[in-house]
């Protein structure tokens, strides 16, 4: 078949836009080559992973000096953006918020879809037709798979597109998280021959838990990595997922052993059950405490094994373990703020600017 042009996708209804394979409608969410919309981990590759570890490194650079930072915040002053996020959220909605204000962009949110006019029958499609009146830019976290994706489609159509940032879509991906976990590996491995080559353990509920699906798909870009995915029967990793990883030929076990696995990891990422999703009490029944990292357990790990979680966590990760030199998590939670500017930046086209920026 030949290859779907942008006017064959705008033409298409939504149904068939949804199914048609990712890999032919990711031009529909650019613009002359670069990101317009940032919906999915597979918009990105290694050299625009680089690029924005670069970019969130030099942000973050510049930001310490007033001088730097008042710089920093003209450079989107004219952009404003619109956060919506109708599931909970403290550190996406946050960071982002944050990396608005870095860049000057200025910001409204709507955080409930009761204290909108979707309370008053209005569909969330009108909704965010709406929002691209007052933004330039809209951040959303939404309940349903494919909405933010449905958003740009409904958005690029019409003579104001505006971007849209996907801030976690259901179950299904969460991109800017996978950033910032990249940025976090990135950072942490810069000693010792970056991502490649690494094991990386993920653990807990994997069947629902979107950021370890973003993850995996941001790992693939690098030579070598390793996959454990340790995780209860029922939450097991999803077939799509390893459909994936066995077609990039990314090596990968599973397995119900916490402990047993612990000393190959360079990396472990926890994360808490997400019980949210659950249609049936189904995750009552499951044992999670075999799930759950306990400061006894650190003298399985190598000596510079990191330990990371996208947060919110539970009992799945002890207190205790945050004053261990591994503890990666906090410091994770805070390069998602310069890792989501240096996003807004490079989609709006000014990342070689700051690249550019001499420091005084
Ligand atoms: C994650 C999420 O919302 O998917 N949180 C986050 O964005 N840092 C993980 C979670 O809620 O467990």
């Amino acid at each position: 078949m030949a290859k779907l042009t942008i006017e064959d996708l705008k033409k298409m209804s939504w149904d068939e836009f949804y199914g048609t394979p990712l890999k032919d409608k990711l031009k529909f969410f650019e613009k002359d080559g670069n990101l317009f919309d940032c919906l999915f981990a597979q918009q990105f590759s290694r050299p625009l992973l680089e690029k924005l570890f670069e970019t969130a490194t030099r942000i973050r650079t510049i930001a310490k000096s007033k001088g730097g930072m008042d710089w920093l915040q003209t450079l989107l002053s004219n952009k404003r953006a619109m956060l919506y996020f109708v599931q909970p959220s403290t550190r996406t909605f946050l960071s982002f918020q944050s990396a608005c204000y870095i860049l000057g962009l200025k910001v409204s949110e709507i955080r409930s879809t009761s204290t909108s006019s979707e309370l008053k029958g209005e569909s969330p499609e009108d909704t965010i037709r709406t929002f691209s009146s007052y933004a330039d830019l809209i951040i959303m976290r939404h309940f349903q798979e494919g909405f933010a994706e449905k958003s740009a489609y409904i958005l690029n159509k019409t003579k104001r597109p505006v971007r849209i940032i996907n801030g976690g879509s259901g179950k299904d991906q969460h991109p800017t998280q996978a950033l910032l976990d990249m940025y976090t590996l990135n950072l942490s491995f810069s000693n010792r021959g970056g991502i490649d080559n690494k094991t990386i353990m993920m653990v807990g509920d994997l069947k629902r838990g979107r950021t370890v699906r973003s993850l995996t798909h941001l790992l693939k870009h690098y030579k070598n990595v390793k996959l454990i995915y340790v995780a209860p029967e029922y939450l097991k990793i999803e077939d799509d997922i390893k459909v994936f990883l066995k077609k990039n030929k990314m090596p990968f076990i599973e397995s119900d052993d916490l402990v047993k696995n612990l000393k190959y990891a360079d990396a472990v990422y926890m994360t808490r059950i997400q019980d949210e999703y659950d249609v049936n009490n189904e995750s009552k029944s499951i044992d999670y405490t075999k799930f759950h990292l306990k400061k006894e357990m650190l003298k399985h790990l190598k000596k510079d094994t990191i330990i990371m979680h996208p947060l919110p966590r539970r009992k799945e990760l002890d207190i205790e373990i945050d004053n261990d030199p591994r503890a990666m998590y906090w410091r994770q939670e805070r390069n998602g703020m310069w890792i989501r500017a240096a996003l807004i930046a490079t989609m709006f086209g000014i990342g070689d600017e700051i690249l550019k920026f001499a420091n005084q």
